[in-house]
């Protein structure tokens, strides 16, 4: 039998590490099992598989790739496996476009006997890892088959790990961007307004906007964090304690959910604020940046490789020994992620239905957010 490995949604660095590490330990026990990489996510589960995918990985397929961001392998988001809406006009061409879909999938891997499909990706991929997974049990219910999954995504959204791969770096990236922003927003005695991304989580924009010192961090779970009037206040409390610049981090939820002209009607409230321009003699420059896509960019850090090698190596453990150990068994579709510095599994069902974890106002580092940054309120 042969194992599977592909990368799907966005691209995380760290993911070519888990990669390796998943191909090393396999061969480590098992010099002779059989590897495949399909290519471009689960699109190179459906095409013609001479093209999409690379069979009998052997070492030289992984060498040079543990320092290198993105995924070598390469990724892709697979808008034909969603349940299309049923008031769609063409619902039922949609629907039979993703049975075949899933189909082909489970042919093709039914036919390169794989037996074990590791998937590197958020919740989304595993939303169609386990779809997979169905259809290959339906069309062939005598073979077994088992989606193993890594977590690797930056939003670092996902039930049953404490981090995601790719998260670390995405995060040393954003604190850089803030840090260089600081520079010349402090020549001018300037505000920022920058977006990060997190889909709709704010954990990213949260992290990044503790370490990289802003004055205020807006995330899509706590509403009153975008509201203007609040934000407004909070830097008025600032000029009067003679704040040279203002850093406020904004989550790309926000904007979904407060709408896309946050950012600018924002910039336009403070630079007409009479209370801040009282202060400082003139009304405030705001400027509005993106992080953009370079949050997921570069080398991925020591943090994320290491990640990347533990649950690497551990899904290679779960597809050959059926367990993290010897004699230790674990049913079905399944995810390995970190606990601290364990590696647990958790069946894939549960960490879909439980994801995107979210950041609550009892999160330690919500909290600790309250604390370190400017408050309207504030007594010193
Ligand atoms: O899930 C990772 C992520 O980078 C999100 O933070 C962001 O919302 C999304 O992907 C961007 O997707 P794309 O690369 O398709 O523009």
């Amino acid at each position: 039998m042969s194992i599977g490995i592909l990368t799907s949604g966005g691209d995380a660095p760290g993911m070519n590490a888990a990669v390796r590490a998943a191909f090393r330990s396999l061969k480590m026990r098992e010099p002779d099992c059989e590897l495949l990489f399909f290519r471009d996510g689960f699109r190179g589960l459906a095409r013609r598989l001479d093209s999409s995918s690379d069979r009998n990985v052997d070492r030289r397929a992984v060498r040079d790739i543990i320092h290198r961001g993105g995924t070598f392998i390469g990724t892709g988001r697979v808008p034909e496996l969603l349940l299309p809406p049923e008031d769609a006009p063409n619902y039922a061409d949609r629907l039979a476009a993703r049975d075949d879909f899933l189909k082909v999938a489970a042919i093709n891997l039914y036919q390169m006997h794989v037996d074990n499909l590791i998937v590197i990706g958020g919740d989304g991929s595993f939303r169609g890892a386990r779809l997979i997974g169905e259809a290959f049990r339906a069309h062939f219910p005598r073979r077994p088959f088992r989606v193993i999954g890594i977590p690797g995504t930056i939003d670092n959204d996902l039930h049953g790990t404490d981090y995601s791969i790719g998260y670390d770096t995405a995060l040393n990236n954003v604190v850089d961007a803030i840090r260089k922003l600081r520079d010349t927003i402090e020549s001018h005695r300037r505000a920022i307004i920058l977006e990060v991304m997190g889909n709709s989580s704010g954990w990213l924009a949260l992290q990044s906007a503790i370490a990289g010192g802003a004055a205020v961090v807006a995330i899509p779970e706590v509403e009153e964090t975008w509201d203007h009037d609040q934000i407004v206040r909070r830097l008025v409390a600032g000029v009067r304690r003679d704040y040279r610049y203002f850093i406020i981090v904004v989550a790309e939820g926000v904007l979904r959910r407060a709408g896309a002209d946050w950012c600018e009607s924002l910039r336009r409230k403070l630079e007409g604020d009479r209370a801040i321009e009282a202060h400082l003699g003139h009304p405030m420059e705001v400027r509005v940046n993106s992080v953009g896509h370079v949050a997921r960019g570069g080398s991925p850090s020591a943090l994320d490789n290491t990640l990347a090698g533990l649950l690497g190596s551990a899904a290679a453990d779960v597809a050959q020994l059926g367990g993290l150990r010897p004699g230790e068994k674990v049913d079905g579709d399944v995810m390995v992620g970190c606990r601290g510095p364990h590696v647990i599994v958790t069946p894939l069902d549960e960490v879909i239905a439980r994801s995107p974890r979210l950041v609550t106002r009892d999160s330690e580092l919500y909290e600790l957010s309250l604390k370190l940054m400017l408050a309207a309120e504030q007594p010193f």
